[in-house]
């Protein structure tokens, strides 16, 4: 299945972040801790060059824990400071903080050298959409003040939220297209539904998703939908119709139901943690 979608306002988004990029000293990248390859942009990389550079793992709650330790170590070793979180509460921003001025200990120094005292370090959150940027936004400044559903190319007057005397952040956060040269990507950035699904096959998708069940979680479908083992995706897609009692008049399986029921368990987490990438895959 190859998934494409190719969003208006590219070039603008891009063009703003560049803009904003002149004004901070450090680029908070939020991914998706289910897919840090698939909602990574690698022009990222590039537009952190001369700055200082930190990864969120956000979503963190859905995603393995121990494959969220992978991948810490993963960006890690190239030299990037990386923080885990669940952007919706605000249990994590303690860690964020102290990996904030851990990223920016350079510019610290560097101001203190020259006897300059209390000047902040600017930030700006960047990131593909719905990474959660704009919920990471709202919970590290301690108030609802990013405007949550945000869409590119909407006027922007660079507004400074001052989270604490060491740091001010951009108010509107940059945002990034993901890269769809590698199928992979499409097919996961659709598994957790950052793609709309009116332009995705959804039968065809949740097929996808059982066939990846079936190499990486064996027997977890079977025990959620309380079905005998099976052999093919599309068995599977039957076995969780009938569990489910998804039937059409005269009694025919509804695969249609069944696949909407399916991805929406796995996006919501009703499955439990599950990482789609591992490093090891990149
Ligand atoms: P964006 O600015 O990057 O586009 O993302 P946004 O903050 O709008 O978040 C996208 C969706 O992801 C939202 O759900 C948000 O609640 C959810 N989310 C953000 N961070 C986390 C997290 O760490 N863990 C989990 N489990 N979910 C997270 P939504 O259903 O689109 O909106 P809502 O109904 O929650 O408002």
């Amino acid at each position: 299945m190859n998934v494409q979608w190719y969003p208006g306002h590219m070039t603008k988004a891009k063009r703003a972040m560049l803009e904003d990029r002149k004004l901070v000293d450090l680029i908070i990248e939020v991914v998706d801790a289910r897919v840090p390859f698939s909602s990574r942009n690698p022009d990222l990389q590039e537009l952190a060059r001369d700055k200082f550079h930190m990864i969120v793992l956000n979503k963190a709650d859905l995603a393995d824990a121990s494959v969220n330790q992978l991948w810490t170590e993963y960006f890690q070793n190239q030299g990037i400071f990386v923080a885990k979180t669940d952007a919706r509460t605000k249990r994590d921003m303690k860690t964020i903080h102290e990996t904030v001025k851990e990223a920016c200990q350079k510019k610290i120094e560097r101001d203190r050298r020259r006897g300059i005292l209390n000047r902040p370090i600017r930030a700006m959150v960047a990131g593909i959409p719905n990474v959660g940027k704009s919920t990471f936004i709202n919970s590290f400044a301690g108030r609802a003040c990013a405007k949550t559903g945000n869409r590119p190319g909407v006027t922007r007057g660079n507004q400074w939220i001052r989270i604490n005397s060491s740091v001010e952040l951009l108010d509107t956060p940059g945002i990034l297209w993901p890269k769809f040269e590698d199928p992979k990507v499409g097919l996961h950035l659709a598994f957790i539904g950052s793609i709309r699904d009116e332009v995705i096959q959804l039968e065809e998708l949740s097929l996808e998703l059982i066939s990846f069940f079936q190499k990486q979680y064996p027997g977890l479908l079977e025990k959620r939908y309380e079905m005998e083992p099976f052999q093919t995706p599309l068995q599977g897609l039957e076995g969780i119709a009938s569990s489910r009692g998804c039937r059409m008049k005269g009694n025919e399986l509804d695969l249609a139901k069944a696949s909407s029921l399916l991805l929406d368990d796995f996006r919501s987490g009703r499955m439990g943690r599950i990482s789609l990438e591992k490093p090891e895959c990149v």
